[in-house]
């Protein structure tokens, strides 16, 4: 039993739902997979859950509990899981075009004209499969387009897992130098040591201290990169000025400024945070919720910047599953059924009431608390103190924080609720998920407050 203030959380007596099917497959996995499991981010204590089956709103176990799913698989699940219009896409696409030519085909064209008129930014594009390759190529491409070396990127975000970009994600501040000199931290053992990385990095929302780097580094900055709403941290929105700061510094100095929206992107409006904020960068990734659950990723830009990718001696960026013809496929119908009737209004509606209940019930049961929410994200933090950057939340990955974060996802299990583990607690909805789910989990939310009311009386 971990004791945490008077949290016991009983992790030797597994989940407090049946789960013995998910601990024998645990078993089992870890013989054949490292940990049991493909990927550090599904690790979970006291071992994770198996699923098998996602419909609608809906997730469910080996063990046969069936959840509403707030994780809708890492943000992608926008629709709502298995939507029957994208298996009739599949249906379709099979028999007409086969799955995958690695050829130039014509549902490429079609699907890269509608987005050029849907996101702001587009004048080309290119397809891929995973985020992480694309915010790759838009770094790689930024450095040929510009001829410089240094990247600026921010305290927190995530915008995938390779060498350029995989720096202070995750930390504890202490190894990190103070906020106006940070220091860039790996985020996995094996990268290439700081010195070489040619990336600077800047807390999310600190324009002093983005200033401050223009003005001693400009010449060598080849581009700025960001997640133009924080959702890797929850939701921690961009501060009145920053992405204008952003926008602005990037200009003066001749870098590219690049959205990573391989969350926001068509999750929070179809054309993207740059609609809603009125920012144009010059590239855009795109990823999650463009196809529902689909690998598929975007490189979007400036015509100018873009193609050079079909010069000789420019950026490369090819692949066997570039623009996937299935992929791309679903990606384009995704789109057109978000065009047609756009669940973006309700969303909010959604997100909205989920965020005042919640508030009511911390306002009521005092607990030291705060929720987040933007559309249909949202985020529960244990503390009072305002959260506009990562350092504001560093602590929440260990100690007391943790171990009430991991009693309230183990509460909400046991009321039928799917979180996924994570440094925070955050959710995802989708256009499957009712206001009868929100009200259900703002009451849940309001039991644990209640439960736990002594333990949460101070910061943690
Ligand atoms: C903002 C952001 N960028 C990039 C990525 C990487 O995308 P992928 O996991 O598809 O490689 C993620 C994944 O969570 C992300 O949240």
């Amino acid at each position: 039993v971990t004791s945490v203030s008077n949290v016991d959380l009983d992790l030797d007596g597994g989940w407090p739902v049946p789960t013995e099917a998910s601990r024998a497959l645990n078993e089992r996995a870890r013989r054949v997979i490292p940990g049991g499991v493909s990927g550090y981010g599904r690790l979970d204590r006291p071992y994770p859950l198996y699923m098998t089956r996602a419909e609608g709103a809906y997730i469910e176990d080996v063990d046969g509990n069936r959840y509403v799913d707030f994780n809708c698989a890492l943000g992608t699940v926008l629709l709502g899981h298995n939507d029957p219009r994208l298996r009739e896409t599949i249906d379709e696409t099979l028999p007409a075009h086969g799955v995958s030519l690695a050829t130039a085909h014509p549902v490429e064209v079609e699907f890269a004209e509608r987005l050029t008129r849907i996101v702001p930014s587009a004048e080309r594009v290119t397809f891929a499969l995973l985020g992480t390759e694309m915010t790759y190529h838009a770094l790689r491409l930024a450095r040929s387009y510009t001829g410089r070396r240094q990247v600026v990127k921010f305290e927190g975000n995530y915008h995938g897992w390779h060498d350029y970009l995989f720096w202070s994600v995750r930390f504890d501040p202490a190894d990190a130098g103070p906020p106006t000199d940070p220091i860039p931290i790996p985020a996995s053992n094996g990268m290439r040591p700081a010195a070489d990385s040619e990336v600077l990095v800047c807390g999310f929302n600190d324009t002093a201290h983005l200033e401050e780097l223009f003005a001693r580094r400009g010449g060598e900055i080849s581009a700025v990169i960001v997640e133009p709403i924080f959702h890797n941290a929850g939701v921690v929105m961009p501060a009145p000025g920053f992405l204008e700061a952003c926008r602005e510094l990037c200009t003066r100095h001749g870098a590219l400024l690049v959205f990573d929206e391989i969350v926001t992107g068509f999750r929070q409006a179809l054309g993207g945070a740059q609609a809603i904020f009125g920012i144009t960068p010059d590239l855009t990734t795109l990823g999650k919720g463009i196809a529902n659950g689909f690998p598929l990723s975007v490189l979007a830009g400036r015509a100018d910047v873009m193609d050079t990718l079909a010069e000789p001696g420019g950026a490369y960026v090819s692949g066997t599953y570039n623009g996937h013809l299935l992929m791309v496929a679903i990606g384009d119908r995704c789109c057109r059924i978000l065009e047609e009737d756009p669940p973006y209004d309700r969303l909010a509606e959604l997100g909205g009431t989920l965020r005042r209940g919640i508030e009511e019930a911390i306002a009521e049961t005092g607990v030291t608390a705060s929720v987040s929410q933007f559309g249909s994200v949202w985020g529960l933090y244990f503390t009072r103190r305002p959260i506009t950057s990562y350092r504001d939340i560093a602590r929440f990955a260990t100690g007391r924080i943790a171990a009430m974060q991991l009693a309230y996802r183990r509460f909400m299990l046991s009321r039928g609720f799917y979180f996924q583990p994570h440094n925070v607690i955050r959710a995802y909805m989708s256009a499957a998920h009712t206001p009868e789910h929100v009200r259900e989990a703002v009451a849940a939310t309001r039991e644990f407050f209640e439960l736990h009311a002594d333990d949460l009386r101070d910061e943690l």
